[in-house]
């Protein structure tokens, strides 16, 4: 699919911006702060209902107004739709398709992005929590049912939870009368989410080994693998960076999978009864990517990590364009190729070559390789000043 054009208005720093776009690449430039972001945040959002860099809608809203637009139109090959959703201060946001109001979580499902940004940095570098969300969203999108599964533990981990904490304040008189009750929805939910996570990984892992190949060179090898929380022996406190960890554990059966979490759960049972958490389950799993046999979180180049964080965007970008009936996601490349040498430029621009669509920001277009620089637009203080083809 790709976007024909976009429409902001009192969104960020854009009080009104029309603008068309092309299928294939197209670039934006312009100095720090003028809004190139900005226009892709915009965009990412109407695939998302959320950004890849705040947690609040308000921010988004144009400083001083009440609420902000967001209109779209998408087309892929058999129709075009008009996308909109309407970012409120005060109220719920709302959303519309053809001009008409749709529920606005409805709205994920006309319009399919995947957005890389330094955000994703965090993918390689930070905390497995981010990972964790990274398939999560990814499970949602391909699969819409795992939303609710995913929103279930949650819940039964915090009643969980709560129970723990509470039978800690009472101490020994403390009852843990319905604990068991928890723990079999506990690990019925959390054994769903497990094997999707793994079936999942199975279809990242060799898209992620051609993803980095593309960008590096065939010579580096990038894997990934799930690393559970369940199988870690002690208190459940996997610890990444242990190199024991790293090894390849065979595939569990969906029973397996059950078994191993009811025996977690024994295990860890005490050291959860001082602490008053749960401490085995996929919200403790991680997701181990190494390069060229070492991890690459504490191992991994400034560039090489930033490569994998793309190469993991570019690899669920491939696992989505496979499954939709609708074309390719739009790929979005915010700030990506400064960071990048000369060669990977050039590989990441033939990755990218057969998208639909790209939408690319750049401060300084010559760091973007030609080829892709081709629909270029300028970007200067929250409007868009030109929009220029081939001589760019
Ligand atoms: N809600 C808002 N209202 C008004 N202005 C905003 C709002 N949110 C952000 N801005 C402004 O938008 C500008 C940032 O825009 P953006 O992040 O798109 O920049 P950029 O062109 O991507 O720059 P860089 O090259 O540094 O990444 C900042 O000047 C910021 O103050
Ligand atoms: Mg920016």
């Amino acid at each position: 699919m790709r976007v024909t054009h976009l429409s902001l208005t009192d969104f960020r720093n854009y009080e009104s911006a029309e603008l068309d776009l092309a299928p294939g690449p197209n670039l934006f430039v312009g100095s720090n702060g003028q809004g190139k972001t900005n226009l892709v945040e915009a965009l990412g959002y109407l695939s998302t209902l959320a950004s890849h860099r705040t947690s609040s809608d308000h921010a988004m809203i144009r400083a001083g107004c009440d609420s902000a637009i967001v209109r779209a139109r998408v087309s892929n090959d058999e129709q075009s739709v008009l996308v909109e959703v309407q970012l409120n201060r005060v109220g719920a946001n709302r959303a519309q398709i053809n001009r008409s109001a749709i529920k606005t979580r409805e709205l994920p499902r006309y319009f399919a992005s995947v957005l890389f940004a330094p955000e994703d940095l965090a993918l390689v570098r930070g905390e497995p929590s981010g990972r964790r969300r990274f398939m999560d969203e990814l499970l949602i999108l391909r699969t819409p049912r795992m939303a609710a599964v995913l929103a279930d533990y949650d819940r039964v981990l915090r009643q969980r939870n709560s129970l723990l904490k509470s039978a800690r304040a009472a101490g020994a008189r403390g009852s843990l009368g319905t604990l068991d009750i928890w723990d079999e929805r506990l690990v019925e939910l959390g054994t769903a989410i497990i094997e999707a996570r793994a079936d999942l990984v199975d279809e990242l892992a060799p898209e992620v080994e051609l993803a980095y190949a593309a960008i590096a060179g065939k010579e580096h090898a990038a894997s990934l693998a799930g690393q559970l929380s369940i199988l870690s022996s002690g208190a459940g406190d996997g610890d990444a960076d242990s190199p024991q960890e790293l090894v390849d554990r065979d595939r569990l059966s969906g029973e397996q999978t059950a078994h191993a979490f009811r025996a977690a759960l024994v295990r860890v049972r005490r050291a959860e009864l001082e602490r008053g958490i749960t401490l085995a389950g996929p919200h403790r799993d991680d997701l181990i990517l190494t390069l060229n046999d070492l991890p690459a979180r504490g191992y991994a180049s400034h560039g090489e990590s930033w490569s994998f964080a793309l190469a993991l965007k570019l690899a669920s970008a491939a696992v989505l364009r496979r499954e939709s009936s609708s074309g390719d996601p739009v790929l979005i490349l915010d700030d990506v190729f400064a960071e990048l040498d000369e060669s990977r430029r050039d590989r990441l621009a033939g990755a990218v070559d057969g998208f639909e669509q790209v939408l690319i920001t750049a401060a300084v277009g010559g760091d973007v390789p030609i080829r892709l620089a081709g629909n270029s637009v300028l970007i200067r203080a929250g409007a868009i000043v030109l929009v220029g083809d081939d001589d760019a």
